[in-house]
């Protein structure tokens, strides 16, 4: 392809993530950007929330009504000539690993903070994950119809708990019953709110500033002066907002708005195509950089999801292009089996369909056939892989076994096992010292156990029991230094017939390190 017609592609894609405590309003801003992108015509389409409330996570309800949410990893919508990749972070309660590597595929972070809560467990917990990437992050204070906690208080809330200065943008007029609408500061633009699910129709003006005599004509004197103290507060406080700043992660541009009245969202949008940036070059492990226009195809795998399509029980492998362009039916090498692979199939996903993805370029994510040969953090290039930074991979911190309730389905429960292991849901390893031979499945939250057995049930129709082990660290070990082991270690290997051992405590981790400086504990398999 003409390098000068890739360059354009790349620079009119955003490929971005939405993080947000649940409840903050992440669904519903997400459907409201879709709305706008034109890739559903109906609020309501994203997820029918009634499941929701019942069920104990996003993904079991998602489990039930197959919606949008469990099997999409990106939605895909184009705004004002740019093509947006919306990457689906799961909702879950407890955070998982998959949240984090969905991060990984993104080039932008938008937060999503509930105007009455401020920052919330969650919200600092994958702030945390995209700030340690260096993504940028632009923050939508929500539900601003509903009482809020003090405007100065959430920003520095945002300030003193995540580390970051927070710049706004815009500015309400008035909060919770009196939220009266935004006012663009850059703009001197007013848009006024109202409360309906379409979305705002008053119409927005232009003002000559807090001062301007219109808003005494039109609202309550106390709104008004409290709007004027706001706006000289921020205009003699707050320095200026620098775009560069934004990009190297050390300041969030705010907004405020209501999601599910759709109001302040366009506003938003707007400044996130101007702001958000294209897919850049990536940094590689050789301290080269991966440019996006100049490189051939690369792609990397962040997600793997078994079971999207129950008819058919295929398995998928998504993946987000790093640079080139991709073809369907590409020839690409696989960089861990070091072997050609023909992309012979490759899709969009919404929901339940799906659509066959001809061509895609860096930023695009897409989902390909996976026989068993994609695993997370794969990489797949024309020529040499470029030496992408490792996805993360976090030593599981609770254990169990697990048994299949009935033998007949043993079969099934092999399967599952291998599948669901395979999308990283949990840790497999199989014992070597402990137990009855059944099983270790190692989490990093009891959730991810119970989507697992529940999975199990559903998708290969095997009932299981659980039985927690008193583990709490892995550690895993090379070969070499197996015939080093006491006899008394509690010995696993992984799925990938790596060796592992369990320890009970982090001290007794130590003790035994302080014991055995010969054999060398790694946090990562990877590092083995
Ligand atoms: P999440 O994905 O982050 O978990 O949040 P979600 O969008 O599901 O929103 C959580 C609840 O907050 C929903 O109410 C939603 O309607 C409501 N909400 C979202 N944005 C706003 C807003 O700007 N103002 C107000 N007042 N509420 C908002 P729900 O009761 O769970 O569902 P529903 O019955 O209202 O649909």
């Amino acid at each position: 392809m003409n390098p000068a017609l890739l360059r354009k592609e790349v620079q009119r894609r955003r490929t971005f993530a939405i993080i947000a405590h649940p409840d903050a309003g992440k669904t519903t801003l997400t459907e409201k950007l879709l709305l706008y992108g034109g890739a559903i015509q109906l609020a309501g389409m994203v997820k029918a929330k009634k499941d929701r409330k019942t069920a104990t996570s996003d993904w079991m309800a998602m489990e039930k009504e197959r919606g949008i949410s469990i099997s999409s990893a990106a939605l895909q919508f184009e705004y004002k000539d740019h093509v947006l990749n919306l990457l689906d972070t799961p909702g879950h309660e407890d955070f998982s690993e998959d949240t984090y590597r969905t991060l990984m595929a993104a080039d932008t972070g938008v937060m999503v903070l509930d105007a009455g809560k401020g920052v919330e467990a969650q919200t600092i917990k994958l702030f945390k994950v995209c700030r340690d990437r260096g993504i940028p992050i632009l923050t939508f204070i929500n539900k601003m119809d509903r009482p809020t906690k003090d405007m100065f208080v959430l920003l520095d809330e945002i300030e003193k708990v995540l580390g970051i200065n927070a710049i706004p943008l815009v500015w309400p007029l008035g909060t919770g019953p009196d939220f009266k609408g935004v006012y663009s500061l850059a703009e001197k633009t007013l848009y006024l709110f109202d409360k309906t699910p379409s979305g705002s129709k008053k119409p927005s003006f232009k003002i000559s500033g807090a001062m301007d005599k219109t808003l005494d004509e039109n609202y309550d004197a106390d709104i008004v002066q409290r709007f004027r103290e706001d706006i000289e507060l921020i205009e003699e406080g707050l320095t200026g907002f620098k775009k560069q700043e934004f990009l190297n992660g050390q300041c969030s541009p705010v907004f405020f708005g209501s999601a599910v009245n759709n109001f302040g969202i366009e506003l938003f949008l707007n400044e996130f195509l101007d702001l958000a940036p294209a897919p850049d070059h990536l940094p590689l492990l050789d301290g080269n950089l991966l440019d996006p226009v100049e490189s051939p195809f690369s792609a990397f795998v962040f997600k793997v999801q078994a079971n999207m399509n129950r008819m058919h029980r295929d398995r998928i492998a998504f993946i987000r292009v790093t640079s080139g362009v991709f073809e369907r039916g590409i020839q690409a090498i696989h960089n861990r089996l070091d072997k050609p692979v023909k992309l012979a199939s490759s899709f969009a996903f919404f929901g339940q369909d799906r659509n066959t993805v001809d061509i895609a370029y860096p930023g695009d994510i897409i989902g390909v056939i996976n026989p068993g040969t994609f695993q997370i953090g794969d990489i797949l290039s024309e020529g040499k892989a470029p030496d992408l930074r490792p996805l993360p991979v976090f030593a599981p911190e609770i254990f169990a076994t697990l048994s299949c309730k009935d033998t007949q389905s043993l079969k099934g429960f092999k399967k599952g096992l291998e599948q669901l292991a395979e999308e990283g849901i949990l840790h497999l390893f199989q014992s070597k010292t402990i137990g009855s031979g059944s099983p270790i499945v190692g989490a990093m939250g009891r959730m991810q156990f119970e989507v697992f057995q529940r999975r199990l049930t559903d998708e290969y129709k095997v009932e299981t029991n659980l039985n927690p082990l008193p583990y709490q660290v892995s550690r895993w070990v090379t070969d070499s230094d197996i015939a080093k082991l006491p006899s008394n270690v509690n010995l696993a290997t992984d799925k990938n017939g790596i060796s592992a051992l369990l320890f009970e405590t982090e001290w007794d981790m130590n003790y035994f390190s302080k014991n055995h400086p010969d054999i060398r504990l790694k946090e990562h398999p990877s590092q083995v």
